[in-house]
């Protein structure tokens, strides 16, 4: 039988009967946060690890004792004043009086440790591990390695950043986009020499061609490349062969075409290509994906509509910042940018702060003038939103 809700919840708090802890709710998050850097799986200082039932309940003798406050190593610890050199935390400030009496009800409560609070520790250790970047690329050998950094050394003369992705990786970060078209053709004779190593390539802006691009084909451990704001269009694409593990292309604004895009479709680690601003057409974009549904064409419809909404509210900004009136309330004089009143999305400019404080003194007096800006206001908006419907109707036409 199930108890009602409301009844369980009552079950908690009878009477005389404290609330009872839950160690994945109310302990676990404490010992992670405060106690794991120095008691888990990097460090167990003083013996002592807290990110697991088996290490922080051993069968024998461990510090924490359950359903005994007075035998329990942990609670004295917790509860020594600010500045003992036993207070555990080592560092930092004292655990909160919350965060202390949660753990004495627990341990007072038989420090019960489910399986999930195991389950919670390995997931939080999880979430901080680094993952390691060495993009299974092997220790290159010597005669490899060395023309490599030949190429290197050569591509860095030249102004192009050649980084290497971590420190335990041959595995290389090569960026030509700061060089612009001052970086061609005969400047990937010394990037195609990267290829073993080669997992990142940004080429936009340069001026890489279709011919040129052909030096680059195949490249075995290519994992992203930009061409972004290229000359290269279809026969690039087909130039570039099979990049086996390339998982993003930037084609933005290359002249690349829907006869490009359907070439992508065999290259089996693609699953990200942004081809906004091209000739791309959203019919040739949902095709592929259709094929090949581990992928994703962004043609920047997105892009383009958060622009829209920008713009958008830049002009509304702006519409809000520009007095309403052409004439200063007060004496007919030509109002200034630098006295002004914001009345609701209304801005009203004086012609001085003597007129501007006239007004304040008495906005009563004013209030027809500001009554009629109101619907003059209005009217120009209802225009202008007129003016705008069409327009944004045939954006949506295909
Ligand atoms: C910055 C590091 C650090 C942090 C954080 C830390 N400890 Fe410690 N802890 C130590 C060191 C070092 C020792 C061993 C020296 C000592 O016993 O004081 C220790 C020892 C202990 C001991 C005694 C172990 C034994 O069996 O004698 C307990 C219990 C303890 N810590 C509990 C905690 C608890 C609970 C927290 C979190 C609320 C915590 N510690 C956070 C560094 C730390």
């Amino acid at each position: 039988m199930r108890l009602p809700a409301c009844l369980l919840l009552l079950v908690g708090v009878l009477p005389g009967q404290e609330p009872t802890i839950d160690f994945v709710r109310d302990v676990a998050p404490v010992l992670q946060e405060r106690c794991v850097s120095c008691h888990g799986a990097d460090k167990q200082k003083g013996d002592l690890r807290l990110d697991g039932r088996a290490h922080a309940l051993p069968e024998e003798s461990g510090s924490i004792v359950a359903g005994d406050l007075e035998a329990s190593e942990f609670v004295r610890r917790i509860e020594l004043p600010d500045g003992d050199d036993e207070r555990m935390p080592e560092e930092g400030p004292s655990l909160t009086a919350e965060q202390i009496a949660a753990l004495k009800k627990w341990i007072q409560q038989g420090a019960n440790w489910p399986a999930e609070g195991d389950a919670w520790f390995a997931a939080e250790r999880k979430k901080r591990e680094i993952p390691k970047i060495d993009f299974g690329i092997a220790p290159l050998d010597s005669s490899t390695q060395a023309r490599i950094d030949a190429a290197v050394a050569a591509l860095r003369l030249k102004g192009v950043l050649c980084l290497p992705v971590a420190s335990d990786t041959p595995a290389l970060d090569v960026n030509a986009s700061l060089l612009g078209a001052a970086f061609g053709d005969s400047d990937l004779e010394q990037v195609a020499q990267l290829g073993p190593a080669l997992v990142w390539l940004n080429l936009a802006r340069t001026s890489v061609t279709d011919e040129g691009i052909a030096r680059l084909q195949s490249m075995p451990e290519l994992r992203r490349l930009s061409l972004a704001n290229t000359a290269i269009g279809d026969r690039g694409i087909a130039a570039l062969g099979v990049p086996s593990k390339l998982e993003s292309l930037n084609l933005y604004g290359s002249k690349v075409t829907d006869r490009g895009l359907v070439q992508l479709e065999v290259w089996p680690a693609l699953v990200k290509v942004f081809a906004f601003s091209t000739a791309v057409t959203e019919a040739a974009a949902n095709a592929i994906v259709a094929r090949k549904p581990s992928m994703a064409v962004d043609r920047g419809e997105y892009a383009a509509q958060r622009m829209a909404a920008a713009e958008r509210e830049v002009a509304e900004r702006r519409r809000r910042e520009t007095p309403a009136n052409d004439t200063c309330f007060v004496n007919g004089e030509k109002p200034s940018v630098e006295h002004f009143v914001d009345l609701d999305n209304l801005r009203i400019a004086f012609c001085c702060g003597k007129c501007k404080k006239k007004y304040e003194d008495d906005p009563a007096a004013y209030a027809a003038k500001v009554e009629a800006l109101r619907q003059k206001r209005a009217a120009e908006e209802a225009s202008r939103q007129q003016a705008e419907v069409p327009a944004g109707k045939s954006g949506q036409l295909p």
